[in-house]
């Protein structure tokens, strides 16, 4: 097969989809890999230590793409690097389905098959595959050190000649991926940690990480997980006894890091200006779902937001800033998802039976076939 990436420009993207080590995996499996000039600067890759492991460097996106059978990306390319795609070729990636349809249903005019990244399913073979993992564990950690930077304290107890500084308290809202690794990051950092999920699962893992675990567990809570594995949009009534709780937890925290996402709808409000007013002053707040609409009122999109004393921190795309390890782990997602669009003799070949290619593909044979890019 021959594979095209291009330099990444949406939403200032550093990441990359091939590294070094994934190129010379792919062109030992007998495939092309043409990769746009600069595409791996920002996430420490040069141009030649791509030549080197065996890729060619083409110095325009519509050089790298010109009669490849398939694009990888980090984010839906846009543009020149959209339209340079050729037509019926495939596009794997974090394509943001449901940000993105219109664009997405005029690559499937084109005859284009987008697999969405972001559908991989939760199960055990797809581990391997799974970039909402690898890219949210990366998250949840660089969440802490981002909140750690703008806490005017120190997170662990610190007993010296001159007195002792009292640990700070982490809250983590939402424990799935992202939110785990921030438990464990506090923890590490020597905090005092709490988190709430509306997962039962969540309890246990939190507990597992030395967190204490804070929710309303009522009947609803017992039925929150679907069987993918993700949470449900939780009834008003639940939000209520749930904004309560939190109300009353979060005048004691010194940082709070929200991760809570449902998937295809916007993210649940979890935090309200009364909730941030009742924290002390110089607390500091990491929305990690600022772009799908925020868990924090008053998060600002990549900005850190003051307000009376606080800080909401609002960055997106957290594992952006850890380029190198993350385009290293999403790298490797996209080559272990790559043998299940493959035929033995390397072309391009979907396994339309496979449950993980029939999860992830958004348009096949010029239509939008998944329900989150239909018109
Ligand atoms: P996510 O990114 O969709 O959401 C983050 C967290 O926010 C979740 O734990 C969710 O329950 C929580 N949340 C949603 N609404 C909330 C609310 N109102 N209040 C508090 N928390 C709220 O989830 P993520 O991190 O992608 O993981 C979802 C599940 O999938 C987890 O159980 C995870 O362990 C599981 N998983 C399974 C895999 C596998 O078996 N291959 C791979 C990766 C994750």
């Amino acid at each position: 097969m021959k594979i095209a990436v291009f330099k990444e420009t949406r939403n200032a993207e550093t990441r990359v989809a091939v590294t070094p080590d994934t190129i010379k995996k792919l062109a030992g499996a007998g495939h092309e890999i043409r990769v746009e000039a600069g595409a791996g600067l920002a996430a420490d890759f040069p141009d030649e230590a791509f030549r080197e492991a065996g890729a060619s460097i083409a110095e325009t996106a519509q050089q790298a793409a010109a009669g490849v059978d398939a694009v990888f990306c980090v984010r839906l390319p846009e543009g020149g690097s959209l339209a340079a795609i050729p037509d019926n070729a495939a596009l794997i990636g974090l394509v943001a389905p449901h940000d993105n349809g219109e664009e997405i249903r005029q690559l499937a005019a084109r005859g284009v098959e987008v697999f969405a990244c972001e559908f991989t399913p939760r199960i055990t073979r797809a581990q391997s595959m799974d970039a909402l993992s690898s890219q949210a564990n990366l998250a949840g950690y660089r969440a802490v050190l981002e909140a750690a930077h703008a806490y005017g304290r120190a997170f662990p107890m610190m007993m010296t000649a001159a007195g002792t500084i009292a640990p700070a308290r982490v809250f983590v809202m939402g424990a799935g991926v992202a939110g785990l690794q921030a438990i464990a990051t506090a923890k590490r950092l020597g905090a005092q940690v709490s988190a709430t999920d509306v997962r039962p699962a969540a309890k246990e893992q939190v507990a597992s990480l030395g967190g204490k675990f804070v929710a309303v567990e009522d009947e609803e809570f017992k039925e929150a997980e679907t069987a993918g594995g993700y949470a449900k949009e939780m009834s008003d009534e639940y939000k209520a006894k749930q904004a309560k709780l939190v109300a009353e937890h979060i005048t004691k925290q010194d940082v709070v890091i929200t991760t809570a996402l449902i998937p295809g709808r916007p993210a649940p409000r979890l935090i309200d200006a009364e909730m941030v007013a009742s924290m002390k002053p110089g607390s500091v707040l990491v929305d990690l779902a600022v772009e799908r609409g925020g868990n924090i009122e008053g998060a600002e999109l990549d900005r850190i937001a003051q307000k009376d004393g606080k800080s909401i921190i609002g960055y997106a795309n957290l594992p952006g800033r850890l380029p190198a390890d993350a385009s290293s782990l999403y790298a490797k997602n996209l080559l272990a998802f790559l043998p299940l669009v493959t035929a033995e003799d390397g072309a391009y070949a979907p396994d339309w039976d496979d449950e993980i290619v029939s999860g992830m593909v958004l348009t096949k044979g010029g239509e939008a076939v998944h329900d989150a890019v239909k018109g």
